[in-house]
């Protein structure tokens, strides 16, 4: 089967009540253990390609080896654009093969991130290529903001519909309290979701797909074996799966999830350097981080999403 955009896949998961994992890939490691992972649940899956990550493995790489993926799994598969900034970069991926684009326009204001917004629809719908468009900030607690400041970066539900109508964007990404990166939540911090915010929303929206970014769980298991092998990362703690099921039960079909993949690499990596020094083969280290992953993507699907046996 080609590659298929998210239409089809956010309208079952809707229906179903479940989510649709969005994992970002960056070499054929993560790759193959992301599609092995989805292949064995038998589960639909996003890959998605950063600014970072293009630039890093480029286009075309990051392109064929998703193509190969799909040819030796033969599982339902987007190739997605994530925080795509400019026009430019979202009609260089549709031209490139990717069957579905996220434009961010969250940082400008309302006007003007519908206009770019609708500029990369109109764009992608003509080649038949999904867009996800975002309204409100994410924060994270390195930003230091105060809560009256929080409050204000969380969506307006008061602005989904005009936004969602005058674009036409396919699926919107909202900020309800998730936030990038591994420092989510400081340890202690309680971990705090809008989900009235995210009611509101879908009573606006309805039967249409929410997006969620910032979604890692900072697997404390991973974060753990880094540090005990050398590694430095602060101790804190990000959304507790159980927030993320509930969610994806409600009117979230996307959930957008690298740190807890990042880890589960270094983790790999860091152990296993400790305990075999004395190896320079980087097919034994990288192979070990890639059943890791792998074991990580199965468990977030088949736990927290819910989209296992969803083909
Ligand atoms: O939200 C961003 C993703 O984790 C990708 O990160 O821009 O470092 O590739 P990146
Ligand atoms: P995490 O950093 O929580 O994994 O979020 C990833 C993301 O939102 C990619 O767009
Ligand atoms: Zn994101």
């Amino acid at each position: 089967m080609p590659l298929v955009n998210t239409k089809e896949m956010f309208k079952k998961a809707y229906e179903g009540g479940y989510a649709i994992g969005a994992f970002n890939v960056n070499n054929m490691e993560i790759v193959q253990a992301i599609t092995e992972a989805a292949k064995l649940e038998n589960s639909p899956v996003i890959l998605q390609v950063s600014a970072g990550a293009r630039k890093y493995a480029k286009h075309i790489y990051l392109v064929k080896l998703v193509e190969a993926a799909l040819a030796d799994t033969d599982i339902p598969i987007a190739l997605h654009l994530d925080h795509g900034d400019s026009f430019e970069l979202c009609k260089a991926c549709i031209d490139g093969g990717f069957t579905s684009v996220m434009i961010d326009g969250s940082h400008l204001p309302f006007e003007e991130n519908i206009a770019l917004t609708k500029k990369v629809v109109d764009y992608a719908h003509a080649h038949n290529v999904t867009v996800e468009g975002e309204l409100g900030r994410l924060a994270g607690i390195e930003d230091a903001i105060n809560v009256s400041e929080e409050d204000a970066m969380f969506t307006n539900p008061d602005e989904v519909e005009e936004f969602v109508k005058r674009t036409g964007v396919d699926s919107l990404a909202i900020a309800i309290g998730t936030s990038h990166g591994a420092f989510k939540f400081k340890p202690g911090q309680k971990p705090q979701l809008r989900f009235d915010i995210l009611e509101e929303i879908s009573r606006r929206l309805p039967n249409f797909p929410i997006v969620l970014h910032g979604a890692s769980s900072v697997m404390q298991e991973y974060v753990k074996i880094v540090n005990e092998n050398g590694g430095k990362m602060p101790d804190a703690i990000g959304i507790p799966e159980e927030m993320l099921r509930k969610a994806a039960s409600m009117a979230v079909c996307k959930i957008n999830i690298d740190s807890d993949l990042r880890l589960a690499m270094t983790a790999s990596i860091r152990k296993h350097f400790n305990e075999h020094p004395e190896h320079f083969d980087p097919r034994q280290y990288l192979g070990v981080a890639r059943n890791n992953i792998r074991e990580v993507v199965r468990h977030k699907i088949r736990n927290v999403l819910g989209s296992s046996n969803k083909i």
